[in-house]
Protein backbone atom coordinates (compact mmCIF):
# COMPACT_ATOMS: atom_id res chain seq x y z
CA UNK A 1 0.00 0.00 0.00
CA UNK A 2 1.64 3.05 -1.22
CA UNK A 3 0.26 6.58 -1.95
CA UNK A 4 3.09 9.07 -3.58
CA UNK A 5 2.75 12.34 -4.84
CA UNK A 6 5.03 13.47 -7.95
CA UNK A 7 6.50 16.93 -9.22
CA UNK A 8 7.34 17.20 -12.91
CA UNK A 9 9.42 20.78 -13.38
CA UNK A 10 12.12 19.94 -15.41
CA UNK A 11 11.28 22.56 -18.24
CA UNK A 12 7.82 25.02 -19.01
CA UNK A 13 5.31 22.43 -17.56
CA UNK A 14 4.63 22.19 -13.62
CA UNK A 15 2.92 19.40 -13.15
CA UNK A 16 1.97 17.15 -10.25
CA UNK A 17 0.13 13.60 -9.98
CA UNK A 18 -0.99 11.14 -7.43
CA UNK A 19 -0.10 7.55 -7.63
CA UNK A 20 -2.02 5.15 -5.04
CA UNK A 21 -1.47 2.18 -5.04
CA UNK A 22 -0.03 1.79 -8.15
CA UNK A 23 -3.05 3.37 -10.01
CA UNK A 24 -2.41 7.20 -11.42
CA UNK A 25 -5.24 9.31 -10.11
CA UNK A 26 -4.85 12.62 -11.64
CA UNK A 27 -2.18 14.45 -13.45
CA UNK A 28 -2.60 18.18 -12.97
CA UNK A 29 -0.79 20.30 -15.52
CA UNK A 30 -0.19 23.89 -15.71
CA UNK A 31 1.58 25.17 -18.96
CA UNK A 32 3.84 28.02 -18.90
CA UNK A 33 2.23 30.17 -22.33
CA UNK A 34 5.13 32.98 -21.34
CA UNK A 35 7.98 31.29 -24.02
CA UNK A 36 5.45 31.82 -27.04
CA UNK A 37 6.56 34.52 -28.35
CA UNK A 38 10.11 33.84 -27.15
CA UNK A 39 10.06 31.28 -30.12
CA UNK A 40 11.78 28.92 -27.31
CA UNK A 41 11.88 28.49 -23.28
CA UNK A 42 13.43 30.81 -21.74
CA UNK A 43 15.03 29.51 -18.59
CA UNK A 44 14.81 32.06 -16.03
CA UNK A 45 11.35 33.01 -16.71
CA UNK A 46 10.53 29.25 -16.37
CA UNK A 47 12.02 29.02 -12.82
CA UNK A 48 9.96 31.76 -11.85
CA UNK A 49 7.06 30.78 -13.11
CA UNK A 50 7.55 27.37 -11.57
CA UNK A 51 8.27 28.78 -8.42
CA UNK A 52 4.55 31.20 -9.00
CA UNK A 53 2.85 27.51 -10.05
CA UNK A 54 4.36 24.65 -7.65
CA UNK A 55 2.12 25.73 -4.47
CA UNK A 56 -1.42 26.20 -6.54
CA UNK A 57 -0.73 22.98 -8.78
CA UNK A 58 0.40 20.57 -5.81
CA UNK A 59 -2.80 21.42 -3.62
CA UNK A 60 -4.97 21.55 -6.46
CA UNK A 61 -3.85 17.99 -6.96
CA UNK A 62 -4.10 16.97 -3.79
CA UNK A 63 -7.70 18.32 -3.24
CA UNK A 64 -8.76 16.67 -6.55
CA UNK A 65 -6.81 13.17 -5.59
CA UNK A 66 -9.18 13.17 -2.18
CA UNK A 67 -5.65 12.78 -0.84
CA UNK A 68 -4.24 14.62 2.37
CA UNK A 69 -0.52 15.29 2.91
CA UNK A 70 -0.91 12.84 6.02
CA UNK A 71 -1.75 9.95 3.55
CA UNK A 72 1.59 10.53 1.56
CA UNK A 73 4.36 7.88 2.04
CA UNK A 74 6.88 9.72 -0.49
CA UNK A 75 7.29 12.82 -3.02
CA UNK A 76 8.88 11.96 -6.21
CA UNK A 77 10.40 14.92 -8.05
CA UNK A 78 12.30 14.80 -11.45
CA UNK A 79 15.95 14.82 -10.38
CA UNK A 80 17.15 15.46 -14.46
CA UNK A 81 17.77 15.89 -17.72
CA UNK A 82 16.60 19.48 -17.84
CA UNK A 83 16.50 22.96 -17.21
CA UNK A 84 18.89 23.52 -13.94
CA UNK A 85 17.25 26.21 -12.77
CA UNK A 86 13.26 24.66 -13.71
CA UNK A 87 14.42 21.33 -11.64
CA UNK A 88 15.71 23.11 -8.52
CA UNK A 89 12.18 24.52 -7.84
CA UNK A 90 10.80 21.12 -7.96
CA UNK A 91 13.30 19.37 -6.39
CA UNK A 92 13.35 21.69 -3.32
CA UNK A 93 9.71 21.78 -2.98
CA UNK A 94 9.72 18.06 -2.75
CA UNK A 95 12.50 17.80 -0.20
CA UNK A 96 10.51 20.58 2.07
CA UNK A 97 7.34 18.39 1.60
CA UNK A 98 9.28 14.98 2.61
CA UNK A 99 11.69 16.49 5.36
CA UNK A 100 8.09 18.07 6.79
CA UNK A 101 6.10 14.68 6.69
CA UNK A 102 9.50 12.68 7.54
CA UNK A 103 8.63 10.55 4.07
CA UNK A 104 10.98 9.35 1.50
CA UNK A 105 12.38 11.65 -1.42
CA UNK A 106 12.42 9.82 -4.45
CA UNK A 107 14.61 11.21 -7.39
CA UNK A 108 13.06 9.94 -10.65
CA UNK A 109 15.07 10.36 -14.42
CA UNK A 110 12.70 12.12 -16.65
CA UNK A 111 13.44 10.13 -19.99
CA UNK A 112 13.01 6.97 -18.50
CA UNK A 113 9.76 8.67 -16.85
CA UNK A 114 8.89 8.97 -20.48
CA UNK A 115 9.39 5.49 -21.05
CA UNK A 116 7.69 4.45 -17.95
CA UNK A 117 4.00 6.29 -19.00
CA UNK A 118 2.99 3.43 -21.12
CA UNK A 119 2.77 1.26 -17.42
CA UNK A 120 0.39 3.70 -16.30
CA UNK A 121 -2.36 2.59 -18.88
CA UNK A 122 -3.16 -0.48 -20.59
CA UNK A 123 -2.18 -2.11 -22.80
CA UNK A 124 1.13 -2.38 -21.11
CA UNK A 125 4.45 -3.51 -23.67
CA UNK A 126 5.76 -6.98 -21.84
CA UNK A 127 9.65 -6.70 -21.40
CA UNK A 128 12.17 -6.24 -22.41
CA UNK A 129 10.77 -3.89 -25.53
CA UNK A 130 12.05 -1.29 -27.83
CA UNK A 131 11.23 2.35 -26.99
CA UNK A 132 11.94 5.67 -29.18
CA UNK A 133 12.25 8.03 -26.96
CA UNK A 134 11.44 11.37 -29.16
CA UNK A 135 10.76 14.82 -27.20
CA UNK A 136 12.94 18.70 -27.48
CA UNK A 137 16.00 17.76 -26.23
CA UNK A 138 16.11 14.10 -26.82
CA UNK A 139 15.77 11.13 -29.12
CA UNK A 140 17.13 8.00 -28.44
CA UNK A 141 16.32 4.51 -29.14
CA UNK A 142 16.66 2.26 -25.52
CA UNK A 143 16.16 -1.38 -25.00
CA UNK A 144 13.73 -1.89 -21.81
CA UNK A 145 15.35 -4.59 -20.07
CA UNK A 146 12.86 -4.01 -17.15
CA UNK A 147 11.62 -1.01 -15.15
CA UNK A 148 14.59 -0.19 -13.42
CA UNK A 149 17.03 -1.74 -16.24
CA UNK A 150 17.18 0.06 -19.60
CA UNK A 151 20.27 0.51 -22.25
CA UNK A 152 20.40 3.39 -25.09
CA UNK A 153 20.96 2.06 -28.38
CA UNK A 154 21.36 5.00 -30.66
CA UNK A 155 20.76 8.85 -29.98
CA UNK A 156 21.24 11.94 -31.84
CA UNK A 157 24.64 13.64 -32.37
CA UNK A 158 23.17 17.14 -32.29
CA UNK A 159 19.77 18.35 -32.32
CA UNK A 160 16.77 15.77 -31.02
CA UNK A 161 13.66 15.61 -33.25
CA UNK A 162 11.33 18.26 -30.64
CA UNK A 163 13.72 20.70 -31.93
CA UNK A 164 14.07 20.16 -35.79
CA UNK A 165 10.41 20.80 -35.31
CA UNK A 166 10.27 23.80 -33.25
CA UNK A 167 13.89 25.46 -35.06
CA UNK A 168 12.08 24.90 -38.10
CA UNK A 169 8.68 26.37 -36.92
CA UNK A 170 10.25 29.32 -35.81
CA UNK A 171 11.82 29.87 -39.13
CA UNK A 172 8.17 30.00 -40.72
CA UNK A 173 7.02 32.41 -37.91
CA UNK A 174 5.38 30.22 -36.05
CA UNK A 175 4.97 30.54 -31.71
CA UNK A 176 6.93 27.87 -29.30
CA UNK A 177 6.18 25.76 -29.56
CA UNK A 178 5.83 25.08 -33.16
CA UNK A 179 5.73 21.14 -33.44
CA UNK A 180 1.96 21.00 -32.65
CA UNK A 181 1.33 23.76 -34.94
CA UNK A 182 3.31 21.76 -37.65
CA UNK A 183 1.35 18.94 -37.06
CA UNK A 184 -1.95 20.75 -37.47
CA UNK A 185 -0.93 22.22 -40.47
CA UNK A 186 0.32 19.41 -42.27
CA UNK A 187 -3.22 17.35 -42.24
CA UNK A 188 -4.36 19.65 -45.54
CA UNK A 189 -0.73 19.64 -46.59
CA UNK A 190 1.01 17.30 -49.46
CA UNK A 191 3.73 15.39 -47.86
CA UNK A 192 5.95 15.03 -50.98
CA UNK A 193 5.75 18.39 -52.34
CA UNK A 194 8.98 19.61 -50.97
CA UNK A 195 12.55 18.21 -49.79
CA UNK A 196 15.12 19.60 -48.11
CA UNK A 197 17.71 17.25 -47.81
CA UNK A 198 18.82 15.10 -45.11
CA UNK A 199 21.69 13.22 -43.11
CA UNK A 200 22.34 9.74 -42.80
CA UNK A 201 23.80 8.63 -39.98
CA UNK A 202 25.90 5.47 -39.75
CA UNK A 203 24.20 2.69 -37.46
CA UNK A 204 21.49 3.64 -34.76
CA UNK A 205 22.52 7.20 -34.59
CA UNK A 206 20.17 10.18 -35.61
CA UNK A 207 21.29 13.71 -36.70
CA UNK A 208 18.62 16.52 -37.17
CA UNK A 209 20.75 19.63 -38.08
CA UNK A 210 21.15 18.98 -41.43
CA UNK A 211 17.47 19.29 -42.24
CA UNK A 212 17.24 21.74 -40.20
CA UNK A 213 20.04 23.67 -42.40
CA UNK A 214 18.37 22.22 -45.28
CA UNK A 215 15.16 24.26 -44.29
CA UNK A 216 16.50 27.27 -43.76
CA UNK A 217 18.47 27.67 -47.11
CA UNK A 218 15.66 26.26 -48.34
CA UNK A 219 13.27 29.07 -47.40
CA UNK A 220 15.67 31.91 -47.96
CA UNK A 221 15.62 30.93 -51.50
CA UNK A 222 12.33 30.78 -52.45
CA UNK A 223 11.63 33.52 -50.29
CA UNK A 224 14.24 35.84 -52.55
CA UNK A 225 11.33 34.69 -55.45
CA UNK A 226 8.02 35.40 -54.32
CA UNK A 227 8.32 37.24 -50.14
CA UNK A 228 4.87 35.45 -49.51
CA UNK A 229 6.21 31.77 -49.89
CA UNK A 230 5.77 31.28 -46.31
CA UNK A 231 2.27 32.04 -45.87
CA UNK A 232 1.07 30.68 -49.17
CA UNK A 233 2.57 27.38 -48.50
CA UNK A 234 2.54 26.49 -44.97
CA UNK A 235 0.42 23.25 -45.32
CA UNK A 236 2.79 21.74 -48.27
CA UNK A 237 6.04 22.97 -45.91
CA UNK A 238 4.61 21.84 -42.60
CA UNK A 239 3.55 18.26 -44.27
CA UNK A 240 6.62 17.63 -46.14
CA UNK A 241 9.10 18.42 -43.42
CA UNK A 242 6.86 16.30 -40.60
CA UNK A 243 7.04 13.39 -43.72
CA UNK A 244 11.07 13.58 -43.75
CA UNK A 245 11.32 13.95 -40.14
CA UNK A 246 9.34 11.04 -39.59
CA UNK A 247 10.97 8.92 -42.51
CA UNK A 248 14.19 9.61 -40.57
CA UNK A 249 12.71 8.12 -37.63
CA UNK A 250 11.46 5.39 -38.99
CA UNK A 251 14.53 4.45 -41.02
CA UNK A 252 16.82 3.96 -37.20
CA UNK A 253 13.33 2.45 -35.29
CA UNK A 254 13.60 -0.25 -38.38
CA UNK A 255 17.51 -1.21 -38.06
CA UNK A 256 17.25 -1.26 -34.49
CA UNK A 257 14.09 -4.15 -35.08
CA UNK A 258 16.02 -5.83 -37.34
CA UNK A 259 19.31 -6.06 -34.94
CA UNK A 260 17.76 -6.62 -31.61
CA UNK A 261 15.20 -8.94 -32.68
CA UNK A 262 12.63 -7.51 -30.66
CA UNK A 263 8.81 -6.86 -31.34
CA UNK A 264 6.93 -4.67 -29.02
CA UNK A 265 7.64 -1.20 -29.96
CA UNK A 266 7.09 2.04 -27.96
CA UNK A 267 7.05 5.72 -28.65
CA UNK A 268 7.54 8.55 -25.90
CA UNK A 269 8.39 11.66 -25.09
CA UNK A 270 6.56 14.98 -26.73
CA UNK A 271 7.28 14.15 -29.87
CA UNK A 272 5.45 11.00 -29.85
CA UNK A 273 1.55 13.14 -29.37
CA UNK A 274 2.50 13.90 -33.70
CA UNK A 275 -0.51 12.54 -35.14
CA UNK A 276 1.37 11.52 -38.72
CA UNK A 277 4.31 9.69 -36.33
CA UNK A 278 1.26 7.62 -34.68
CA UNK A 279 -0.37 6.74 -37.56
CA UNK A 280 2.85 6.27 -39.21
CA UNK A 281 3.69 3.13 -36.71
CA UNK A 282 0.24 2.16 -36.75
CA UNK A 283 0.69 1.43 -40.60
CA UNK A 284 3.77 -0.07 -40.17
CA UNK A 285 2.61 -2.34 -37.16
CA UNK A 286 -0.21 -3.78 -39.32
CA UNK A 287 2.28 -4.29 -42.58
CA UNK A 288 5.37 -5.70 -40.26
CA UNK A 289 3.07 -7.37 -37.72
CA UNK A 290 5.28 -5.61 -34.71
CA UNK A 291 3.14 -4.37 -31.86
CA UNK A 292 3.36 -1.10 -31.33
CA UNK A 293 2.58 0.86 -28.03
CA UNK A 294 1.48 5.05 -28.34
CA UNK A 295 0.68 6.13 -25.11
CA UNK A 296 -2.40 8.53 -24.39
CA UNK A 297 -1.84 12.40 -25.21
CA UNK A 298 -2.21 13.80 -21.78
CA UNK A 299 1.01 11.12 -21.05
CA UNK A 300 3.03 12.24 -24.66
CA UNK A 301 4.47 15.15 -23.05
CA UNK A 302 6.38 16.60 -19.91
CA UNK A 303 3.71 15.45 -17.09
CA UNK A 304 3.98 14.29 -13.65
CA UNK A 305 1.40 11.04 -14.04
CA UNK A 306 4.44 9.60 -15.32
CA UNK A 307 6.75 10.58 -13.04
CA UNK A 308 4.63 8.94 -10.29
CA UNK A 309 4.61 5.82 -12.41
CA UNK A 310 8.41 5.97 -12.73
CA UNK A 311 8.69 6.91 -8.58
CA UNK A 312 6.10 3.70 -7.98
CA UNK A 313 8.83 1.05 -9.71
CA UNK A 314 11.21 2.74 -7.62
CA UNK A 315 9.27 2.94 -4.13
CA UNK A 316 8.69 -1.07 -4.40
CA UNK A 317 12.73 -1.17 -4.58
CA UNK A 318 13.20 1.19 -1.86
CA UNK A 319 15.53 3.51 -3.80
CA UNK A 320 15.20 7.12 -2.44
CA UNK A 321 17.26 9.80 -2.44
CA UNK A 322 19.52 11.55 1.02
CA UNK A 323 18.36 14.83 1.70
CA UNK A 324 21.74 16.30 0.14
CA UNK A 325 20.55 15.17 -3.26
CA UNK A 326 20.69 18.62 -6.32
CA UNK A 327 18.80 18.11 -9.26
CA UNK A 328 21.13 17.22 -12.27
CA UNK A 329 20.67 19.54 -15.59
CA UNK A 330 22.67 16.46 -17.79
CA UNK A 331 21.45 13.59 -15.62
CA UNK A 332 23.03 10.41 -17.79
CA UNK A 333 20.37 7.65 -19.04
O1 LIG B 1 8.72 15.65 -23.79
P1 LIG B 1 8.45 17.09 -23.99
O2 LIG B 1 7.14 17.66 -23.53
O3 LIG B 1 9.57 17.97 -23.31
C1 LIG B 1 10.90 17.59 -23.32
O4 LIG B 1 11.27 16.75 -22.46
O5 LIG B 1 11.62 18.10 -24.21
O6 LIG B 1 8.65 17.38 -25.55
C2 LIG B 1 8.46 18.65 -26.08
C3 LIG B 1 8.65 18.58 -27.58
C4 LIG B 1 8.65 19.95 -28.24
O7 LIG B 1 9.73 19.99 -29.13
C5 LIG B 1 7.32 19.98 -28.98
O8 LIG B 1 7.31 20.78 -30.13
C6 LIG B 1 7.15 18.52 -29.33
O9 LIG B 1 7.57 17.83 -28.18
N1 LIG B 1 5.75 18.17 -29.66
C7 LIG B 1 5.36 17.84 -30.90
C8 LIG B 1 3.97 17.63 -30.84
N2 LIG B 1 3.55 17.85 -29.54
C9 LIG B 1 4.68 18.18 -28.84
N3 LIG B 1 6.07 17.71 -32.04
C10 LIG B 1 5.40 17.36 -33.14
N4 LIG B 1 4.06 17.15 -33.16
C11 LIG B 1 3.31 17.27 -32.04
N5 LIG B 1 1.98 17.05 -32.08
ZN1 LIG C 1 10.10 15.46 -21.60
Amino acid sequence: MSIILAIESSCDETSASIIANGKVLNNVIATQSIHEIYGGVVPELASRAHLKKIGPVVRHCLETAGVSASDLNAVAFTKGPGLLGSLLVGATFAKAYAYTLGIPLIGVNHMRAHILAHFIEDPKPKFPFLCLTVSGGHTQLVIVHSALKMEVIGETRDDAVGEAFDKCAKMMGLPYPGGPLIDKNAKTGDPLKFTFGKTDMPGLEFSFSGIKTGFLYFLQDRIKENPQFITENLSDLSASLQFQLIEMLMVKLERAVKETKINQIAIAGGVSANSGLRSRLQDWSIKTGNEVFIPEFQYCTDNAGMVAMAAEFMYKEGIFEDIESVPEARMPF
